[in-house]
């Protein structure tokens, strides 16, 4: 359907704006806080010694470095929250515009919290940056989803991924001790998230809302046809993909809108419901965060020297990958990729548990290295983009919005969790820790192989009906 649609320029351009604006401001603050932990630790003494006379206890300042840590993942569940309530009401555009204030806020209170002498600012601005990430993790992938050609629409979907990964590793390279990562710089560190904000704040004025929010969601039947046109240049002959988009504003018409409650009671709904949330569970609690949050850690375990340069490494493994993935995607499809990532990370959590185990020689420590690669690695076959985009596949514009805050909600739970709870693990059971992760990715294999279904080259009308209750397959949820 719609096969003469082709990657154009403007295309790109409205691309790159949710891309650099957007996912660049989750993975640049995921990866930023790891390399300079030890120097934002000494201003908060050093903050403590000034307004006290003396310094900080090691518990409180344990405990005020995992909140700092943490406090942005809260941040980003209410702003997975806020993202379908606003997608909803006001489109996709506007959000994302607005929402470069919050990031523009937090990278001032980041910015000058040294220069203030308040580890509070730092805190709030994390919590800040964690609102501006929800609501960007939320938008711009459906926006992404849904300006691509339904050909490309899973590799649209995979360069939203791209921009985590490649801000992440940005921000790891900006944060080596050599760089960004002293004593007088890290404030210049975090504070240039807002750079990001500036880019899409240059960029949206040229770029259109989501042709499918105007024409199903607010029958703007001509602004439709002109995003459209802008988006897939004068020569395309937009016919095709308008009717499909109107057959779904007809189907959709007299529905109302979806709410929460009524995605887990009514069947149809549910199913979709429940594969988004596993997969985005499947994401988190895989334990790749336990890789990117604690990578220092686990190397020291492992014996590992130059954990800063090999932190470095594992972005830029985790870019490749995302690279490769987004070679594949339309051509292996969604399920057949995601079974591989979890598959492979699991061997991969069960080879780290047995060299972690063995005795320590200069070999076994890099030995140790090859799991973790590629753990990383077939994490992003899959597992790291997927989730994402597959919510705003898997249901119409009335119930997408909503479907995609729980979704969201959840991968920052999940986020959450690991990043509390892993260190008190890893403190209790030290090398096993990741035998845990290898019996849940298991069971996450295990339900994509019996219940996720492929997406790819599918519109949503064909999507949806895969979930009637006519379609016998799906119905045992
Ligand atoms: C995904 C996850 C994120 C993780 C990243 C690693 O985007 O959502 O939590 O840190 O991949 O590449």
């Amino acid at each position: 359907m719609s096969d003469n649609a082709g990657v154009t320029k403007s295309l790109l351009l409205a691309t790159s704006m949710a891309v650099v604006g957007s996912t660049f401001q989750f993975g640049y603050n995921t990866g930023v806080i790891n390399a300079p932990q030890k120097t934002i630790e000494q201003f908060f003494n050093l903050t403590y010694i000034t307004r006290y006379g003396y310094p900080i206890a090691t518990s409180t300042l344990n405990l005020l470095w995992g909140f700092t840590v943490a406090v942005t993942a809260v941040g980003g569940m209410i702003g997975s929250l806020c993202a379908g309530f606003a997608a909803d009401r006001y489109g996709l555009k506007k959000p994302m515009l607005y929402n470069n204030f919050t990031a523009i806020l937090a990278a001032l209170l980041m910015g000058f919290s040294k220069l203030a002498g308040s580890f509070e600012m730092l805190i709030i601005g994390r919590f800040i940056i964690g609102i501006n990430s929800g609501i960007n993790m939320g938008i711009a992938p459906m926006y992404l989803t849904e300006i691509a050609p339904v050909k490309y629409r899973g590799v649209f979907g995979t360069l939203g991924q791209l921009g985590v990964v490649t801000s992440m590793l940005l921000s790891q390279v900006l944060g080596l001790r050599w760089l960004l990562g002293t004593s007088t710089l890290w404030p210049l560190l975090l504070a240039l998230t807002g750079v990001f904000a500036v880019y899409q704040l240059a960029v949206i004025p040229f770029c259109p809302e989501s042709p499918r929010f105007l024409l199903v969601k607010m029958n703007k039947e001509d602004e439709a046809r002109e995003a459209l046109q802008w988006l897939r240049g004068s020569h395309y002959n937009s016919k095709e993909e308008m009717n499909q988009m109107s057959s779904e504003h007809e189907a959709g018409k007299d529905e109302q809108k979806t709410t929460i409650k009524e995605l887990f009671t009514v069947s149809h709904l549910r199913q979709p419901l429940i594969i988004a949330i596993v997969m985005q569970l499947s994401q988190q609690l895989s334990g790749i965060n336990a890789v990117f949050y604690y990578s220092t850690q686990l190397f020291l375990a492992a014996g590992i020297p130059q954990e800063g340069l090999t932190t470095v490494g594992v972005g830029i493994v985790n870019v490749i990958m995302t690279i490769v993935s987004l070679s594949l995607i339309e051509h292996a499809g969604r399920r057949i990729l995601h079974l591989i990532g979890l598959g492979g990370m699991c061997v991969c959590s069960i080879l780290l548990v047995v060299l972690l185990n063995l005795q320590r020689t200069v070999v076994i420590s890099w030995l140790t290295l090859v799991p973790i690669l590629l753990f990383v690695a077939f994490f992003q076959t899959g597992p790291g983009s997927i989730p994402w985009f597959i919510t705003a596949e898997l249901f119409n514009q009335s119930a997408r919005p909503a479907a995609v805050s729980i979704a969201g909600l959840v991968n920052w739970l999940g986020n959450f969790t690991i990043g509390l709870a892993y260190p008190s693990i890893n403190a209790e059971i030290g090398g096993y820790t990741f035998i845990i992760f290898a019996v849940l990715l298991a069971i996450f294999w295990i339900f994509t192989y019996f219940r996720v279904p492929e997406t790819k080259g599918k519109n949503i009308n064909e999507i949806t009906a895969l979930f009637q209750p006519d379609r016998v397959q799906y119905d045992a949820f």
